[in-house]
């Protein structure tokens, strides 16, 4: 450029300019129309359906939606398959039977009695039908929640179909007794769960799931892999964070199931579901907020510790690891897409992708299908020595409480080794109770890990220190 400028003819200078113009101004007119292809591929499936019956918001029963959209119906009800892989499956194994220290981890809680291994979304009403955590225990219409189609019974109970309305329906369903709330129910998760009936839109529905995402929204924890909300917190935050008109569809591909398989826990006295991301999605930000209000799901029968359990952190433990940083959601791997004839649509037979390697790693990875499982293998084996580590030490700190308290030894430092029982046991089920053994964040998985062995370490050294 400087030379051009060095000669007297502005001329040359101003030809440049102009083709430059004319390059820059192809370009765009390519990019956009390459944009727009990608658009119109990823509308292909919506744009190929003819629709036949009417759906409506009460359409619970996919049957229903089968004539619409007869492929995505056909992957769906394959969830009914029972399917094995090495560290996840679709059989109801007893993990109580496959691991009896977990009967000792537990103790004094229901979790001992009854305590599988999931299944595929067809089986989720009935499995909750059959648990011996329901069968014995007394249980609340909250844990229909995650467990069936409810969202009618939430607009009836609650007298419309508001958000005013639907809250009040979902906080009285959440406080009736798990039998009488059952007999309003009866489908499992289905396709109005995640979709707009009258043009099948990605959406979310499930009111304790929005609620939580505002407490998050309104939190200070980092959370680049949710660029949404990012964005929320830079606006003048007059309304509330709302996954359904703030977040990209790429988010919404994984929100839709961080409706369910989430850390939660229930109010005492009224049972209102709640997600605790009022501090943020960090393990040690979750147990801050239940420290903070005091909550306890249970006393721990020999260590008398008051004590967390984790449920199924996938959407928590997702957020720390490198594909969420990377912008890969849940749908990504696990409803990839397929060609079905002239038409990709996405894999609504919702498993393991280890199952499925070639559509939902080889997208991305090039490597070879036993590689790609061979990686895998390598970080869920590590965590499986880690945990195997970690349940050694906090079992055996449940045995220097128990022989503490046998001798009357003093009260305060009983306390202090039962709360480090507390933070041990939390951080070793958070990973144990996340259902990918390491995968969905295999660094943060190792560290908390790590902390959970020192703290229990640490609490049978306290014991052993006289005053
Ligand atoms: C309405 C709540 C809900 C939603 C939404 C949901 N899940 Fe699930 N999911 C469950 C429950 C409950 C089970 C366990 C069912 C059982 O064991 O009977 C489950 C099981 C699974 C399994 C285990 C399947 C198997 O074969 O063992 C996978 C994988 C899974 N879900 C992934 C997802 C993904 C990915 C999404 C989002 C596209 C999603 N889920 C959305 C509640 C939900
Ligand atoms: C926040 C959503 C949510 C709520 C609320 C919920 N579940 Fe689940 N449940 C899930 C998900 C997700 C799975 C599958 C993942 C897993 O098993 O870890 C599951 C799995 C199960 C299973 C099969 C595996 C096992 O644990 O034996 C049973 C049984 C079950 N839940 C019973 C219940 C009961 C009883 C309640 C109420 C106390 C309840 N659920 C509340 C989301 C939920
Ligand atoms: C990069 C791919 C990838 C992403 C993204 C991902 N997962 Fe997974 N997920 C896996 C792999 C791999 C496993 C381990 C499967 C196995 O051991 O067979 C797994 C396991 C699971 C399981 C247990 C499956 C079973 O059959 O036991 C559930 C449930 C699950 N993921 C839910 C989620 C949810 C919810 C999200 C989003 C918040 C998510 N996953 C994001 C790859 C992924
Ligand atoms: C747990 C949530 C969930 C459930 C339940 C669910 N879907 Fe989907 N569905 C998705 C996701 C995620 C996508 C990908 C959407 C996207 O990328 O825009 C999708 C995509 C679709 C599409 C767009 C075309 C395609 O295949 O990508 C249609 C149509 C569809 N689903 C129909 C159904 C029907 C019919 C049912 C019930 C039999 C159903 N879905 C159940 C999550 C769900
Ligand atoms: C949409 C693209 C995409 C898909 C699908 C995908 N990945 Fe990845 N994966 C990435 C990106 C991006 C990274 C980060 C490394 C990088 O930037 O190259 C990554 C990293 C990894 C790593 C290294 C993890 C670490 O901690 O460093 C493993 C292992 C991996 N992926 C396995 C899988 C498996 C197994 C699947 C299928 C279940 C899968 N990926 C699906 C994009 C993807």
């Amino acid at each position: 450029m400087a030379e051009i400028h060095g000669t007297s003819s502005r001329w040359p200078a101003r030809l440049i300019y102009a083709a430059v113009l004319l390059v820059t101004a192809g370009a765009a007119v390519g990019i956009t129309y390459l944009l727009m292809n990608i658009q119109d591929r990823q509308h292909e499936a919506l744009q190929h359906f003819v629709p036949l019956e009417n759906v409506s918001e009460d359409s619970v029963d996919p049957k229903v939606w089968r004539n619409n959209f007869p492929r995505q119906y056909d992957g769906y009800i394959k969830t009914a398959d029972m399917l094995r892989a090495h560290h996840a499956g679709s059989d109801a194994i007893d993990k109580l039977e496959q691991n009896p220290l977990l009967k000792k981890l537990y103790a004094g809680y229901a979790f001992s009695i009854d305590y599988r291994e999931k299944r595929g979304h067809a089986w989720m009403l009935e499995d909750q039908e059959k648990t011996e955590r329901v069968k014995q225990k007394k249980q609340p219409g909250a844990c229909l929640h995650c467990h069936a189609s409810v969202m009618p019974t939430y607009r009836a109970k609650g007298g419309g179909a508001s958000w005013e309305q639907i809250k009040k329906g979902f906080e009285e369903v959440c406080s009736m007794d798990w039998n009488d709330a059952h007999k309003l129910v009866s489908h499992p998760v289905s396709c109005v769960d995640c979709h707009e009936p009258k043009n099948a839109q990605l959406r979310v529905t499930r009111p304790a799931f929005i609620l939580g995402m505002q407490s998050l929204a309104t939190s200070d924890d980092k959370v680049p892999h949710l660029p949404s909300i990012e964005r929320w917190r830079k606006g003048n935050r007059t309304k509330p964070y709302d996954p359904n008109a703030d977040a990209t569809r790429q988010e919404l591909r994984t929100l839709v199931c961080a409706q369910c398989h989430v850390e939660y826990y229930f109010q005492p006295k009224t049972s209102l579901l709640i997600y605790p991301w009022h501090k943020g999605l960090k393990i040690e930000q979750m147990e801050a907020y239940y420290d903070e209000i005091g909550f306890t799901d249970w006393t721990h029968k020999d260590s008398g510790s008051p004590l967390l359990k984790a449920q199924h952190p996938e959407f928590e433990t997702w957020s720390q690891g490198i594909h969420a940083r990377s912008g890969v959601s849940c749908a990504d791997c696990h409803m990839p897409y397929q060609r079905e004839g002239a038409v990709k649509i996405s894999d609504h037979h919702v498993r393991s992708p280890l199952l499925n390697v070639a559509r939902a790693c080889q997208t991305c990875h090039r490597y070879d299908e036993s590689e790609i499982k061979g990686r895998v293998a390598v970080i869920q084996g590590r965590t499986a020595k880690s945990i195997e580590r970690a349940e050694h030490a906090v079992a055996d700190l449940i045995d220097a409480l128990k022989v503490a308290k046998d001798k009357k030894a003093p009260e305060a430092r009983i306390k202090a080794a039962q709360a480090l029982h507390r933070k041990a046991q939390w951080r070793l089920d958070f990973v144990i109770a996340e259902n990918s053994m390491g995968f969905h964040a295999a660094q943060e998985s190792a560290r908390i890990l790590g902390e959970a062995a020192d703290f229990a370490r640490q609490g049978q050294i306290s014991l052993l220190k006289g005053d």
